[in-house]
């Protein structure tokens, strides 16, 4: 077994699963105030679905700890892209978010770079997530628009 596979059956750290839904769901509502949009029911209906469709093409990855999921992450493959990642707040800090970060790269084409947005600078709420993408070696990109609030992107790049 690889020294990466060891640490994250350890760590508990896995791709999901459709049974995971119910537990998946109450993370996003603990932190859905971090992601403009997510607050309407509406919308937390919509992620659900792509939660679904995340998880059966294997592009989902949670962490479990004390029998929960404490964090998510989404991925594509074809866009080269991070596309949702989440720790509960009383989780972080324990290296989580990192751990499912390498384990997304073993999905990822090793030539391809890596695209993220979030917050731009100066947002209170983008503080954690632009150091933790800075702390991986995701460097600064374009700024965009998403949903129709100013993001920027962060690259990592091969
Ligand atoms: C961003 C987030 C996913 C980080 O999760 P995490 O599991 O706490 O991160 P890690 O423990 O793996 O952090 C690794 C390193 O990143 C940096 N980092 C992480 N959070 C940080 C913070 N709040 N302030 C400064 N540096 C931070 C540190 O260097 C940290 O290593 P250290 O703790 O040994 O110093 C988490 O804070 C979160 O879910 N925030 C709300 C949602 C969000 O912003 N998602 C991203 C939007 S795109």
């Amino acid at each position: 077994m690889r020294d990466i596979d060891k640490e994250m059956k350890a760590k508990e750290i896995r791709l999901g699963r459709e049974s995971d839904i119910h537990d998946w769901m109450i993370l996003i509502d603990k932190v859905k105030a971090s992601f403009p949009g997510l607050e309407a029911e509406e919308a937390m209906e919509e992620h659900k679905d792509t939660v679904l469709s995340f998880i059966r093409k294997q592009s989902a990855i949670c962490a479990i700890k004390d029998n929960k999921i404490v964090g998510t992450l989404l991925f594509s493959k074809e866009n080269h892209m991070l596309c949702f990642l989440a720790v509960d707040a009383e989780y972080r800090r324990q290296h989580i978010a990192e751990k499912m970060v390498s384990y997304m790269l073993t999905f990822m084409d090793p030539e391809e770079d890596i695209v993220v947005t979030t917050y731009r600078e100066g947002v209170p709420e983008g503080i954690a997530a632009r150091a933790f993408y800075k702390c991986l070696g995701f460097t600064e990109g374009k700024l965009t628009e998403e949903f129709g609030s100013p993001v920027q992107e962060f690259v990592f790049k091969r």
